[in-house]
């Protein structure tokens, strides 16, 4: 059985981003397009000069550290001074300046570790979800009826440069709200505890959904509409708050999904204040951080973070979700070992299919989506971040790629139908005769 949302489920993002009608979803038909290929074949051999393969557990639950980025960050003097330039006043915020924030957010609630306590049953493993690099996760309600999930900071992690990291995930939680982004309900930081309550998700992330752990296949509709919201949730990061942010570790196990196969953007851990393009920044200098498999190789040579590194991480998501693979897969033969690059050749060499998760149907709606998925990968993977597509605009050609596969797979079931009862009145007649 394949998990699927109505057909009718017509998903906007309110108030933010509005698929205009112009989105001629002959943009991407093979037909029309200038062999963008052959064009991408020609910067192809540069993509993958910066990727690299260290170990990546089965497991996401598992995790370490020692297989991610996460160093602490540092903004140079000079990206510092220029990102504090022309901002607005929550910037470079310390915690003993931290109740300005409050005041200014009076949604935030300040949790207290009684209540905190009170609600994990101490911290009781039964009541733990999972467990990652910031820390373990627990389900709680709230005393007034919400379910949250709550995020203890590892001690270990905080004693090394969490303190950063955990005004970063408040500072930029505190400011967001989308539909296709986990909501932030509070915080607390008290002692050597930092714990943050946010929105809980019921139906696991994306990885796990890939991995089919739930019992469903995720089928090729409703991994395009992940795509979607996902492309809005980071096309509103980076567009449509007062001040930019990047989110630095896009990535599935980063995706959670809602009941209906909504999904939700979680982990601003990482997350940093885009440059700032009226003071004339072009990118902000920072410590190499996110998941091994998704950074960009430019991030990754130069240190310079822009929006166009989180287009980069989403193309990688995307070969994810066309693949079902991870996208460092250590078990597999090295060319196929970094599952974008294989994807990619496969891709230029017209062999789009042979990358398709087998536990996809290779229908004529299908087939011709994930080609179009893959062209866009390819922008997105493109070694420079001039050649990406911004966001906005990944998210207007998925909404192409979205409705020409509906139009499609509803055309092959009509005729599929139209066929059964033809052979069924056949078989009737053959009856009556
Ligand atoms: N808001 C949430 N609602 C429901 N489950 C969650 C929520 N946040 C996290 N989880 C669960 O807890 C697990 C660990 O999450 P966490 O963000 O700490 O680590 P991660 O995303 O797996 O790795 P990383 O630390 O690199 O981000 C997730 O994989 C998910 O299963
Ligand atoms: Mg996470």
């Amino acid at each position: 059985m394949t998990s699927r949302r109505s057909s009718s489920d017509h998903r906007t993002t309110p108030g933010h981003v509005s698929p205009a009608p112009s989105y001629a979803s002959s943009q991407l038909t093979t037909s029309s397009r200038p062999n963008p290929v052959t064009a991408a074949a020609k910067s192809f051999a540069g993509i993958f000069s910066g990727c690299f393969s260290p170990p990546e557990s089965g497991n996401s639950k598992s995790l370490g550290d020692s297989e991610e980025f996460k160093s602490s960050s540092t903004v140079s003097n000079a990206s510092r001074a220029g990102s504090q330039r022309g901002r607005g006043s929550n910037r470079g915020i310390s915690i003993s300046s931290y109740n300005l924030i409050q005041g200014k957010e009076p949604g935030i609630v300040k949790f207290t570790m009684e209540e905190i306590f009170q609600v994990t049953r101490n911290f009781s493993p039964s009541f733990k979800i999972g467990q990652g690099g910031f820390g373990a996760v627990y389900k709680a309600k709230l005393l007034n009826g919400t379910v949250v999930a709550v995020k203890r900071a590892k001690k270990s992690v905080y004693e090394k440069h969490l303190g950063v990291e955990f005004q970063s995930e408040i500072q930029t939680l505190s400011r967001v709200e989308h539909l296709n982004l986990v909501k932030f309900y509070g915080y607390l930081e008290q002692g050597d505890e930092r714990i943050v309550v946010v929105e809980y998700v019921p139906n696991g992330t994306l990885r796990e959904h890939l991995d089919c752990i739930h019992g469903n296949i995720l089928d090729l509709a409703s991994r395009l509409d992940v795509a979607i919201d996902v492309a809005h949730a980071i096309t509103y990061l980076h567009m449509y708050i007062d001040h930019p942010i990047i989110h630095r570790d896009i990535k599935s196990s980063n995706i959670l999904l809602t009941e209906n196969f909504r999904a939700k953007v979680a982990d601003f851990g990482f997350a940093r204040q885009a440059p700032d393009s009226d003071s004339g920044m072009t990118h902000v200098s920072t410590q190499v951080k996110g998941t091994a498999g998704y950074l960009d190789p430019e991030y990754l040579k130069t240190y310079q973070l822009t929006e166009k590194s989180d287009v980069y991480s989403f193309g990688v998501l995307l070969v994810e979700l066309v693949t079902g693979r991870r996208p460092i897969e250590p078990k597999f033969e090295l060319r196929e070992r970094i599952t974008a690059k294989w994807a990619m050749k496969r891709f230029i060499e017209g062999d789009a299919i042979s990358v398709l998760d087998p536990r996809l149907d290779q229908t004529a709606a299908n087939t011709l989506a994930l080609e179009k998925i893959l062209e866009l990968s390819l922008q997105c993977l493109a070694p420079r971040r001039q050649s990406r597509p911004n966001m906005k605009r990944c998210a207007e050609i998925l909404w192409a790629i979205r409705k020409d596969h509906r139009e499609l797979s509803a055309s092959n079931f009509r005729s599929l139908s139209t066929t059964s009862q033809r052979s069924t009145s056949i078989k009737d007649s053959e009856g009556i005769k």
